[in-house]
């Protein structure tokens, strides 16, 4: 199976997990989408590609387990518990090695750490979040620059975000 019909099913096995959350499957599909542009603008490969925009399909997936045993959704809660929900749905859809399904629950327990961001992933999964974050949380423009100055740091990334939101 190619990487592309893999990921799709992928898009599709989480759609089924979110069942009936419609604000929930709009928001990972967006962050897929960004993410995938951003990371062939800044020329990753095919592998280090496979691995972004599956960890973007997936990157919520402890908000459901957080609410269930913490009864709230925060950041910190989502880390902890979204790669063993993350490990299940990657062996169900299958397509997925064990390095690339290490490195997506990597980037799933860290999509809320802004601090030493050192890898391109890790930085643009970041960014795309926050491309839909910004429109979907309600964040103020002062707040929407300051993120911007601090965690964006890919060309493509910024220029949307300007773009976006005329900034
Ligand atoms: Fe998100």
């Amino acid at each position: 199976m190619t990487k592309q019909a893999t990921l799709a099913r992928l898009m599709r096995a989480m759609i089924k997990y979110d069942c009936g959350d419609v604000p929930r499957i709009q928001h990972f599909v967006k962050v897929h989408n960004f993410a995938r542009i951003i990371g062939i603008a800044e020329g990753l490969g095919e592998e280090e590609l496979f691995v972004l925009e599956a960890a973007a399909i997936l990157h919520d997936i402890g908000i459901h387990a957080a609410e269930a045993k913490y009864g709230n959704c925060s950041g910190k809660h989502q880390e902890e518990l979204g790669p063993d929900e993350a490990k299940k749905i990657l062996k169900e859809v299958s397509g997925f090695d064990e390095n690339q399904t290490e490195r997506i629950c990597w980037l799933i327990a860290h999509h809320h750490t802004y601090t030493d961001v050192t890898s391109a992933d890790h930085r643009i999964l970041l960014e795309a979040d926050f491309l839909v974050n910004s429109f979907e949380g309600n964040v103020s423009k002062e707040g929407i620059i300051s993120f911007c100055k601090n965690v964006f740091r890919s060309e493509s990334a910024i220029a949307m975000l300007s773009d976006m939101w005329n900034i």
